[in-house]
């Protein structure tokens, strides 16, 4: 069980050196809008071909050491959703796992390429899965992190997601252990958001 639901491999980057980093040595920065634009080739995102799908795997078994993943009290299996992938030269740099739950388009799982953080890779998967949510008549979109993952929160937040519930201790539920997360934070509960389609 320990082993299905283990420590997190080095996932992010480093904004101001580049070097990939673990978790548990991430660290929070302010800064302000010093921060310059860079110019990058388009995203173009589309639904995973099975050309795909071991990009996907491998970008998702990176982030989360796993490809099996608990959210909203499931276990579920990512090799087994559908998904979007964001390319930007030939391979994915991003791929975005999703279901349909009741009215909800669920974000199982987001993950860049470490390499491709902060180029708008997250954002292009975020707003197609939106987009797509509308298509299917759907009224919100649905996402679970962990307490320690500030980045995603702030992403999440950014983007217009509102917390809607906190499941306490559910990761260690699972986990049968207390991982140390993003800068060293303890990994206990699940945070829920969502955002509500206008
Ligand atoms: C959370 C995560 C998915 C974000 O993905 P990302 O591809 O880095 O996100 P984006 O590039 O779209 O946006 C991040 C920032 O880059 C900035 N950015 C985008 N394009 C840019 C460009 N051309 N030049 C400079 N900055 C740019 C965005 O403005 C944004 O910053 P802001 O919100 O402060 O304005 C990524 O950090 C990740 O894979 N984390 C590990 C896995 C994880 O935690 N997943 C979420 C839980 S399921």
């Amino acid at each position: 069980m320990s082993h299905d639901f283990g420590a997190k491999p080095a996932v992010l980057r480093c904004a101001r050196c580049g070097r990939f980093v673990d978790w548990d040595e991430a660290r929070v920065q302010v800064i302000c809008s010093c921060r310059p634009h860079i110019d990058l080739p388009p995203v173009l995102v589309r639904e995973a071909t099975d050309a795909d799908r071991a990009a996907a795997r491998e970008l998702f078994h990176r982030d989360f050491g796993r490809t099996k993943v608990v959210a909203f009290g499931e276990i579920m299996d990512l090799d087994q959703m559908p998904a979007l992938v964001a390319v930007m030269h030939a391979e994915p740099s991003g791929a975005l796992a999703y279901r349909l739950l009741g009215d909800a388009l669920h974000i199982v799982a987001l993950a860049t390429d470490p390499m491709w953080q902060r180029s708008g890779v997250g954002a292009y998967l975020v707003a197609e899965a939106e987009l797509l949510a509308r298509r299917l008549g759907l009224s919100r979109l649905i996402i679970s992190t962990t307490n320690d993952n500030l980045p995603a929160l702030y992403f999440y937040q950014r983007r217009g997601y509102r917390f809607s519930a906190l499941a306490t201790d559910s990761v260690i539920t699972h986990t049968h252990q207390e991982l140390a997360g993003f800068a060293g934070i303890p990994v206990r509960d699940e945070i829920r958001l969502e955002k509500r389609l206008g």
